[in-house]
């Protein structure tokens, strides 16, 4: 296994618009994430992924970009966001940057030429076609709820946008359009930034007779035909060769749909495309009919799903590892339990987070336990997927109060209310109105309160990422081995070093306590074995190969050398 900078780094992301405002007018800046560089450090992760703070009208929070080179007014300037550069590089850490380039802004100045007529030189970097009987060229859905086309006066064609009907596809067929993006992206690593998060990046590349999809809805999703396309490994190796092979950066892209093998192809290093991806198989555990369509989730497939992923691709590629962002609800709330046993469970996942193989990404508040929102009126809610699936859902006959129930399992909101600084009024994110409402837990949820409090969730995640990188060839590079695959309540595994170090992690998923024995012929180094960290306070003469885990415990131990 080679070693490599971005292997050994802890991701922290940032959703600017509700990380730290600074002016008063609620909305997250670049200044206010200054403000908090220090916070970063101390906390001590490595890089941070910053969502788009490019000019944008904000369809979709900034993923609709207007201008590729221009910061958004709200956001601040070019000179602020050169000062946030100075100010991570010179606290030792990195930026990496969001690539939005599946789609645009429908007033990003492409489109705007592209709409005017069928004969603009830009005609072709967007997707056009004619309609079909007075319909839409084919039966694609959108993301976000109805149709993937959108009809256009000017020229009597539709436009494909697979997201919304402001954010229309780029057509990465067109060498012009990659040229552009390859520049771009020149411009900004030229500035210094150290790599790039790619936004749905394997959606690039379209069957070009765009067939109709299977279903029977009015819309069906048509993934067959846009995810993991004929050319987007040409495209990513394009891009590799013209771009990112010329700078030492690191590359993540955003991949709904991989399994191991196709992300095998993504990331595997002689191929020459990408670090790592974003597998979305975890986040679908509870999806039924879609994402809105919530079911239980069970431990084994929880395990089942995290080891195919750990043991497809070791040795061929390098794991990305998150449990929620900023499209996905809280993890708390979701895999551990946010009420009675917050601390634990948010605490217990964090441990399962820094301690598979991977690079851990770290979404904003996460480290304070922050939990899902439940907002009493729709009004609240002011992210576009949800607003239109209601919509959609109403006008279909569900009943509200069902809705409302997914939306506070999966919203996209859950994850977007601002920052939990402190308890003073809008929990010091903000003096003025902050855009969308706080959480209302933050007056006990915050980070001043976690910071004096040595036994948070906050020096807890700290601890991790200080493991981390005192045990590099085990917690990083060591192999995992999964023990106790049929268990139902624990989820255990090794980490191994041949010749070398061998950790034991084991974690009680639930809120009853729970036997943990280890199996025959399994780790003798483990009798005696020391713990490194685990979420309750020590307690004396345990027997590691045989104990209780309390609820929702995590422990790592060392076995001892020989
Ligand atoms: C994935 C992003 O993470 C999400 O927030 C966005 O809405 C879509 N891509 C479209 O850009």
């Amino acid at each position: 296994m080679t070693k490599a900078w971005w292997k050994e780094s802890v991701v922290y992301q940032i959703y600017p618009r509700s990380f730290q405002d600074s002016n008063g007018d609620g909305i997250g800046d670049i200044p206010g994430i200054i403000s908090r560089l220090d916070y970063l450090q101390e906390l001590g992760v490595d890089v941070v992924w910053l969502c788009p703070v490019f000019e944008s009208p904000n369809d979709d929070n900034g993923y609709d970009i207007s201008h590729y080179r221009r910061i958004m007014k709200e956001f601040g300037t070019m000179a602020d966001w050169e000062r946030l550069l100075d100010g991570l590089h010179s606290r030792g850490m990195k930026l990496i940057m969001d690539l939005v380039v599946n789609h645009t802004s429908d007033e990003h100045a492409w489109f705007e030429e592209s709409r005017l007529s069928k004969n603009s030189p830009y005609r072709d970097y967007y997707i056009w076609r004619d309609g079909q009987n007075g319909r839409e060229p084919n039966n694609w859905s959108s993301f976000f709820s109805g149709s993937a086309w959108k009809y256009d006066e000017e020229t009597g064609q539709y436009f494909l946008h697979l997201f919304s009907g402001k954010q229309p596809d780029l057509n990465w067929d067109n060498p012009r359009v990659r040229r552009e993006v390859y520049d771009m992206m020149a411009w900004w690593l030229d500035k210094g930034i150290d790599g790039f998060r790619m936004d749905v990046i394997n959606l690039i590349s379209k069957v070009p007779e765009l067939p109709d999809a299977h279903g029977d809805g009015w819309y069906n999703f048509g993934g067959e035909f846009f995810m993991n396309g004929p050319k987007a490994h040409d495209y990513l190796r394009e891009m590799n060769r013209e771009v990112l092979s010329r700078y030492d950066i690191m590359t993540v892209g955003e991949t709904p749909g991989v399994t191991p093998d196709e992300a095998a192809k993504y990331v595997s290093e002689h191929r020459g495309e990408l670090n790592m991806v974003f597998q979305f198989e975890l986040m679908d555990i509870d999806s039924g009919y879609g994402k809105w369509d919530v079911r239980p989730w069970r431990l084994r497939d929880f395990k089942r799903i995290m080891s195919k992923w750990q043991t497809g691709l070791a040795g061929r590629g390098w794991n990305s590892l998150y449990l929620n962002n900023h499209d996905q609800p809280r993890l708390v709330s979701r895999f551990g339990d946010d009420g009675r046993y917050r601390k634990q469970s948010a605490k217990m996942l964090a441990t399962l987070l820094h301690t598979l193989q991977g690079t851990p990404y770290i979404y904003q508040g996460e480290e304070l336990g922050m939990t899902n929102v439940r907002f009493g009126s729709i009004h609240e809610y002011k992210d576009i997927e949800t607003l239109n699936m209601y919509r959609e859902h109403l006008d279909g006959g569900r009943p509200e109060q069902d809705i409302m129930n997914g939306i506070y399992s999966k919203g996209r909101d859950n994850a977007r209310t601002p920052m939990q600084w402190d308890a003073s009024a809008s929990g010091g994110f903000s003096t003025g109105q902050p855009w969308i409402s706080m959480n209302p837990n933050y007056t006990e949820i915050n980070a001043e309160e976690a910071r004096l409090d040595e036994d948070s969730i906050f020096h807890y995640y700290r601890k991790l990422i200080r493991l981390r990188k005192e045990h590099t060839d085990s917690i990083v590079y060591g192999r995992y081995e999964e023990i106790l695959e049929q268990h139902e309540q624990i989820y255990a595994y090794t980490r191994v070093v041949d010749d070398g170090e061998k950790l034991l992690v084991a974690l009680n998923f639930y809120g009853e306590p729970v036997e943990f024995k280890l199996p025959d012929g399994v780790g003798a180094e483990f009798e005696g074995g020391e713990l490194l960290l685990g979420n309750y306070p020590a307690e004396e003469g345990r027997d590691w190969r045989s104990f209780t885990l309390r609820p929702y415990e995590a422990v790592v131990i060392r076995g001892q050398s020989n």
